[in-house]
């Protein structure tokens, strides 16, 4: 685990340092970040990001050393997340990947309830096939050709991660305490009598 790591929300001010690290080589070639993307591009694509958009950053050694994003889809495909994840050269082999990935997963599973995350990784990223292996994506299919970079174009590895649905306290003791006729368990809402609505000011 890397020490001196923080993990936190993506914030505006991060922008020109991303735009930076997508650009460096060893990032560039493996995500689908063009050459000559300018700054006022990158932070109008941040600027574009909705409540359904995801993103964390990677703090280490006091620089920004990674980013990973959840996109959430819509309509029939709501349960479905893109993800994405990168971490700078010089700060790889050091468990940021790992950690971002962590945080994202447990958005995904824990917060949003989603019940599949999706990804494409070129299929000659071994560091990131691996990554994503560990965190129990598992392939489904290459798309061909897919992706254009660096003289040739590449093919694209479609990865998966399902998941069921979260358990919610209404599958179990709370539903079975109301079948029985039981008071309310410690912790669940009550709606309050009369006598108390009575007193409380209109
Ligand atoms: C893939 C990437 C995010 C990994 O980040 P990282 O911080 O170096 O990864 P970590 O140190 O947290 O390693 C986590 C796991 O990833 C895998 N991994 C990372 N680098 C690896 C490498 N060079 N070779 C093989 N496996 C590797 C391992 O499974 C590792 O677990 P382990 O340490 O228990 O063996 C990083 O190499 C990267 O940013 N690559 C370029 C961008 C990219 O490919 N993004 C994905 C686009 S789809």
């Amino acid at each position: 685990m890397a020490h001196d790591l923080e993990i936190r929300p993506f914030d505006v001010d991060d922008t020109e340092a991303l735009w930076r690290l997508f650009r460096t080589p060893g990032v560039l070639e493996t995500t689908l970040t063009m050459p000559s993307q300018r700054l006022d591009q990158r932070r109008r694509q941040f600027e574009q990001l909705g409540d359904d958009d995801h993103m964390f950053v990677a703090v280490r050694h006091g620089e920004i050393a990674g980013v990973a994003g959840l996109h959430v889809g819509t309509g029939r495909r709501r349960h479905v997340a893109s993800l994405g994840v990168m971490v700078a050269v010089t700060h790889r082999r050091a468990g940021v990947g790992d950690a971002l990935m962590r945080t994202i997963l447990d958005v995904a599973d824990r917060w949003l309830g989603l019940r599949r995350v999706e990804l494409g990784v070129l299929t000659g990223n071994e560091a990131a096939r691996r990554l994503y292996e560990k965190h129990d994506f598992t392939p489904e299919g290459v798309w061909r050709q897919s992706v254009a970079g660096d003289g040739r174009l590449q093919d694209e590895l479609r990865m998966a991660r399902l998941r069921p649905a979260m358990p919610a306290d209404s599958d179990d003791a709370a539903q079975r305490a109301l079948a029985e006729g039981d008071p309310p368990l410690e912790g669940t809402l009550e709606t309050p009598d009369d006598a108390e609505r009575a007193e409380r000011p209109a």
